[in-house]
Order: structure tokens, then C-alpha cells, then sequence
């Protein structure tokens, strides 16, 4: 008998996954690249219709084009839907409970609203070449927050360091409201029309603290002056306070999240598992993880070498003279240039979708003096590969 039930779960299992934006098998990299395009061209649709006296044909495919994209975003929030109780999170909880949960969530109500288009204009409640288009632009645009990773690391930079922040907004309130007072003690009666009250001079004091400055009000005493240039000395350190916490935290954040993500690979690289945890948390800090589908160049022969690669998923192939060879998951190249100090040996292309973990010239250098056994077994393939080709071109000579 055909176990009907499991079949089903296992596609609505495979469906959920190659939905998932950081699902990195190539049929989810496929999904992403054409749910990017469906949403660029509609957004683009959008935005051309919203131009007045476009030719007939041309507004007719316009519209036409956005009927299509909000279908294509339909069919995507049915099949969302559907494949819901796949989600990790929503485990153990019946299939209509954890299908309410995903619709209410952030993402289920973004894909309802992307959504809600398609119904405006099949049921012509609004005309797509009116300026409600504008809005669905709007509401378009918000699912383009799903192609951005690193939207939910400023969130929570921001969460984390919400009381360091909230001290430098502590002292931009205070310059801001100091110097609106001050500006209108100096400025009221030379501009009672701009400066007569504190919410009028807050304006300026905004338009200056965040070094904006319009020029549309500006202080014409010389006390005015004197504050406009505190305030905008002022709002230069304000900024960088606040630029410097979140720029530093959010490398920080992404490190750490690069860190995880080379940890989950560095396990299936043998070289590596035999390392005690002490090494290997100090190699992997070193290590970066890169994604290539299949046919992509990643070593090119005769350019110089900055970095070698291990393969913890996928196979590559190495362009020698005598022939091309093989390398699959666990192996390593790239070494040749880095210990030798010459250009690259071969061209190294991509056979299958491949995982790397990348090991730059700089960082090598550091581990070859502190792990020295690693390094070691690079060096010892590194003499055989040398000696096979040096083996192989003497032969293609002789020959
Ligand atoms: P590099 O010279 O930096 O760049 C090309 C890489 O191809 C080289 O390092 C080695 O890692 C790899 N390579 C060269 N010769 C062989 C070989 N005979 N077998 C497997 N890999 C090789």
C-alpha cells in the first residue's frame, strides 16, 4: 500500500523548506532568485503605472503584469499556509492552530498584504493605474524585508543595546529642547514668526541637530549664532555616539553569527574534527563560510593567491594540464600559492553546489605558527600534488 499520509508530509516538508529564505539547497536559491525578480518586476509595474498619459497598450500591460505578480504572491501565501505546521517553532501544535499562528505572524500578515492587491484589482475595488498603485508599491516593497538577513540582526542590536541608546536620545532631548529655548529667548522679537514659541524654534534646533540644516530657518542675533553653533557641533557627536554603538554591535552581531555558521560546517571537514575544542574554536573565528552553485571559477590559474579553501559540502574540480581531478567534501585547495608564495598552479571550478570554508593568506600565516600539525598535513599534500604534476609535465615532455 502507498503510505499515503507520509508521502504527503514529506512534500509539504521539502515545499516548506525550499520556502525558507535561509534554506541554501539550490532549489531555494532558485525560489529566491525568482521571488526577487517577481517582486522587482512588480515593483516596477507599480511604479511606471503611476505615471499619467502612458500609451493604452502600455497601461494595459502594466496592469496586466501587477494582476500577475499579486497572483504569483497568492499562490505563495496558499502554499505558505499550507506547508505552516513544517515550522520548527510551531512543532507538537495541531495543523489549524500552527496554520492561525503563521497568518497572524509578521511574515503571514506581510504575504496577506502583499496579497491584497490581487484582490483590489481582479474585483476592481481600485483602478491599478491610479494612485492607489502607489500604495501597493508600499505594501510590495515590505516583502523585500524577508531577502534581508540582516534586518533581524538590527533588530535585535537595537534591543540589546536599547539602554545605551536610550542614553544618547536622553542627551539629544536635552540639547534639542535647550537650545529651542534659548533660540527663542534670543530670536522671538527680531522672528517672533519662526522663533515666538518653544514648538516653533523646535524646527530649527531639529533641522540643526541632525545636521540637516534646510537654511529655511535660520538665527540672525548673535546669541541665536552662538547656540546654532553648539547645536550643530553637538549633533555631529550625537550622531557619531549613535552611529559608532550601532555600527560596532552590528559587526559584532554578524560575527558571531558567521561564527555559528562556520561551526556547523567545520564538523564535516576531518582535518578539523580531529582538532581538540580549544584549536578548533581558534580556527573557526578564522574561517569564513561561502556558498557557489556549480560552473563557478573560484581559483583562476596564475592569479595570486589570497586564501585557501576546504570543501565541507559539494565537489570542485581541479584544471590541471595533464587533466582534470577531482576534489569532494573534506578536501582542501588553494594551499599551493599561499605556502610556495606564487601565482595559482590550476583553475578551480565548481562541479556541484559547493559549500567552502575560506582560510585567508593572513589568518594562515597565524595558525601555521600555532597549530603547527595542521599545517603540517596541508604541506604533506601540498609535496604530493607538487611532485604529481612536476611527475606529469616531465612525462607530457618526454612523450
Ligand atoms: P594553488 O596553486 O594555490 O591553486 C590551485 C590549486 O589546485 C593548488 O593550490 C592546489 O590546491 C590544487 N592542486 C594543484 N595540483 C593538484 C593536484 N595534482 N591534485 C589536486 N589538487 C591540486
Amino acid at each position: 500500500m502507498v503510505p499515503t499520509v507520509s508521502s504527503s508530509s514529506s512534500i509539504r516538508a521539502h515545499t516548506h523548506a525550499i520556502l525558507r529564505h535561509l534554506d541554501n539547497s539550490p532549489g531555494g536559491r532558485r525560489w529566491r532568485l525568482f521571488h526577487l525578480g517577481v517582486l522587482g518586476t512588480g515593483l516596477l509595474a507599480v511604479a511606471l503605472s503611476t505615471i499619467d498619459n502612458l500609451p493604452r497598450a502600455l497601461d494595459r500591460g502594466l496592469t496586466l503584469l501587477i494582476v500577475l505578480v499579486a497572483g504569483v504572491f497568492l499562490a505563495e501565501y496558499i502554499v505558505r499556509l499550507w506547508s505552516a505546521p513544517e515550522t520548527p517553532r510551531y512543532a507538537g501544535m495541531s495543523e489549524r492552530r500552527a496554520r492561525w499562528n503563521w497568518a497572524t505572524s509578521l511574515t503571514g500578515l506581510v504575504g496577506l498584504l502583499a496579497v491584497l492587491p490581487a484582490f483590489a484589482i481582479t474585483t476592481r475595488a481600485v483602478k491599478a493605474d491610479s494612485d492607489m498603485a502607489a500604495i501597493f508599491c508600499v505594501l510590495w516593497v515590505l516583502k523585500l524585508g524577508v531577502h534581508a538577513p540582516a534586518m533581524g540582526t538590527l533588530v535585535r542590536v537595537i534591543s540589546n543595546e536599547r539602554a545605551t541608546l536610550a542614553s544618547v536620545f536622553i542627551i539629544f532631548m536635552i540639547v534639542l529642547i535647550g537650545s529651542a529655548t534659548a533660540t527663542h529667548i534670543f530670536e522671538r522679537d527680531l522672528q517672533p514668526d519662526k522663533f515666538g514659541s518653544i514648538p516653533d524654534a523646535l524646527w530649527w534646533s531639529v533641522v540643526t541637530l541632525t545636521t540637516t540644516g534646510y537654511g529655511d530657518v535660520v538665527p540672525h542675533t548673535v546669541g541665536g549664532k552662538i547656540i546654532g553653533s553648539v547645536v550643530m557641533v553637538s549633533g555631529i557627536v550625537v550622531l557619531a555616539l549613535m552611529t559608532g554603538i550601532l555600527a560596532a554591535r552590528f559587526a559584532e552581531e554578524e560575527r558571531r553569527g558567521e561564527y555559528l555558521r562556520v561551526w556547523d560546517q567545520v564538523t564535516k571537514v576531518p582535518m578539523f574534527a580531529e582538532l581538540g575544542t580549544v584549536t578548533l574554536s581558534e580556527i573557526v573565528s578564522k574561517l569564513r563560510v561561502r556558498h557557489y552553485p556549480p560552473r563557478i571559477v573560484v581559483v583562476r590559474r596564475d592569479e595570486p593567491g589570497d586564501a585557501m579553501f576546504f570543501i565541507a559540502e559539494g565537489e570542485v574540480e581541479v584544471r590541471l594540464p595533464h587533466g582534470p581531478v577531482r576534489l569532494g567534501q573534506g578536501g582542501f585547495f588553494g594551499e599551493m600559492a599561499l605556502l610556495d608564495r606564487r601565482p595559482r598552479s590550476a583553475s578551480i571550478v565548481t562541479t556541484k553546489p559547493v559549500t567552502l570554508l575560506v582560510l585567508y593568506a593572513s589568518d594562515f600565516y597565524g595558525i601555521a605558527a600555532r597549530i603547527p600539525t595542521l599545517v603540517a598535513a596541508v604541506e604533506t599534500e601540498a609535496r604530493r600534488r607538487r611532485l604529481e604534476n612536476e611527475g606529469a609535465a616531465a612525462g607530457n615532455g618526454g612523450a
